[in-house]
């Protein structure tokens, strides 16, 4: 086997860096790089017993760069190990960078599709993009084939961006949705199917905003969820309005019916998947239980991201199963296997009403909390809880009732400006949070998953406790629980 002299430098450059990384802000639990940066989750699969999940990676420095394919895997979607970085940019169809894509087992094939970038003048980022293969019979080893670039060009009417390929199979045919703009800048999937992954014929467009929906919709996603089709995308440039589309990018889906015969979809409103601060980019894979599980880049573009102070940056949520709700939303929750992680438990509350606030003082950074709170003839204003650190810090949950709003505050930890991010909760009677903390990152899932909202945060001392709070009258705390992850 021939050694690929790019990708054994890189490794030597992600072995070195670790050796100097601040300790501070590394999570316990999540997906995050060696060392230096990474974003976009690729290429999620279930292959020969082992989940694997790629990421973007530029393994030479703590901001964005070259990029590279990073990779860990799992036999139970918790414990993640390191593999070698699968794939390196520098052929003459990804010379500047291995983009987002996907991987599919192709009869035992473990195949890699993504995008090869390629710079014009870097200077003022023009660019092309192919579509590009790589394979590999141990999951470990990939080698790019020879009939790269797989898609040369995207269709005639099309703007430069083309990138981000998602493929699956579908009746013995292989679909590749990619994510694209119009010449007069409108951001749209497009579909492509191939017999063999090589040969590739345009199909057409699938799905186009209306205009409202910004310039370039990046990594589609398409799948079935219950009776349904999603299409997932990541849209840049829509404008923000009320308590919506408040990140410089956002992640939604599309609920539809979709006609193979005709590629017609139908599709409703888009609607946001997370409602934090740094949920993006987030892709799926359907596992061997049947399960569609999605992960998402835990940080935002252009955000504020300390740890490159520490030699690392960016990270991965933890995987959520997807279901399809009443009234045709999708939910997002934890998945199963993830208690695996609880450790000590402490119960807290247990059917108590109170006034004002109750304090659990615990000071672990990684904490699995849930709390339930009863809200029939609630007569509280707003009820929550808050993550309390030492002096002034804390992360703050609220509840308003009458609105039937919630919101995350994070902004006296780390996230001064712009640090509230609220989303409409409908109750029925009762309020569940489901709170995952890690050292630099928090996500909260609410009433089973029904809204999410993710953020990183960056606390500058340990935590004093938990609080449990009512506003201006008294609840009904059903359970407050907690484990040490
Ligand atoms: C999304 C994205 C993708 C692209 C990749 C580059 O965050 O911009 O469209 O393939 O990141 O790293």
């Amino acid at each position: 086997m021939v050694i690929d002299q790019k990708l054994q430098k890189a490794e030597e450059a992600i072995k070195k860096t670790t050796q100097n990384i601040n300790p501070r802000y590394r999570l316990g639990y999540h997906i995050m790089g060696e060392g230096n940066w990474i974003n976009d989750p690729n290429g999620l699969v279930q292959y020969k017993g082992e989940y694997h999940v790629f990421y973007q990676h530029h393994p030479y420095d703590e901001n964005w760069g070259p990029m590279h394919w990073g990779h860990v895997k799992s036999k139970d979607l918790v414990n993640w190990e390191y593999a070698p970085i699968a794939l390196a940019p520098g052929d003459e169809y990804d010379r500047d960078g291995c983009f987002s894509g996907s991987a599919v087992n192709n009869n035992g094939e473990l195949t890699l599709i993504y995008t090869g970038h390629n710079y014009i003048n870097q200077e003022e980022d023009t660019f092309y993009q192919t579509q590009n293969i790589a394979v590999s019979t141990d999951g470990v080893v990939f080698e790019k084939v020879g009939q790269n670039p797989v898609i040369a060009h995207p269709p005639e009417d099309s703007a430069h961006h083309f990138r981000d390929p998602k493929v699956w199979k579908h009746n013995n045919q292989w679909y590749m949705v990619v994510g694209n703009s119009t010449k007069d800048q409108t951001g749209r999937v497009i579909l492509y199917k191939s017999q063999d992954l090589r040969k590739w014929e345009y199909v057409g467009v699938l799905a186009q905003s209306d205009g409202t929906l910004g310039y370039m919709w990046e990594c589609p996603d398409f799948f079935e969820l219950g009776e349904k089709h999603i299409l997932l995308i990541s849209p840049q440039g829509i404008e923000s309005k009320g308590d919506d589309y408040n990140n410089l990018f956002q992640t939604g889906y599309f609920v539809g019916e979709y006609d193979y015969e005709k590629n017609e979809y139908e599709k409703g409103e888009f609607l946001e998947l997370d409602h934090g601060h740094d949920f993006y980019a987030a892709q799926t894979l359907v596992d061997e239980k049947g399960r569609r599980i999605v992960i998402g880049w835990m940080d935002m573009w252009e955000s504020e991201m300390p740890t490159k102070q520490d030699g690392w940056c960016g990270a991965l949520t933890i995987p959520r199963e997807l279901t399809l709700g009443k009234n045709n939303a999708v939910s997002m929750n934890p998945i199963d296997e993830i208690v695996e992680l609880r450790e000590a438990k402490s119960v807290e509350l247990e059917n108590k009403s109170i006034s004002d606030y109750h304090l659990a003082k615990e000071n672990s950074s990684l904490l699995e909390i849930k709390a339930e709170f009863d809200l029939t003839d609630c007569k509280a204003e707003s009820v929550g809880l808050t993550i309390k650190g030492v002096e002034e810090e804390e992360v703050v949950i609220t509840y308003h009732i009458r609105d039937e709003k919630l919101s995350l505050d994070c902004s006296k930890m780390g996230k001064k400006e712009d640090g509230v991010r609220t989303t409409e909760l409908v109750n029925d009677g009762k309020l569940t949070l489901r709170i995952f903390l890690d050292r630099s990152s928090i996500e909260l899932f609410a009433n089973d998953g029904m809204k999410t909202m993710t953020s990183r945060i960056y606390p500058n001392e340990e935590r004093l406790g938990l609080m449990c709070f009512a506003n201006k009258g008294e609840v009904n705390v059903k359970e407050f629980t907690y484990w040490k992850l």
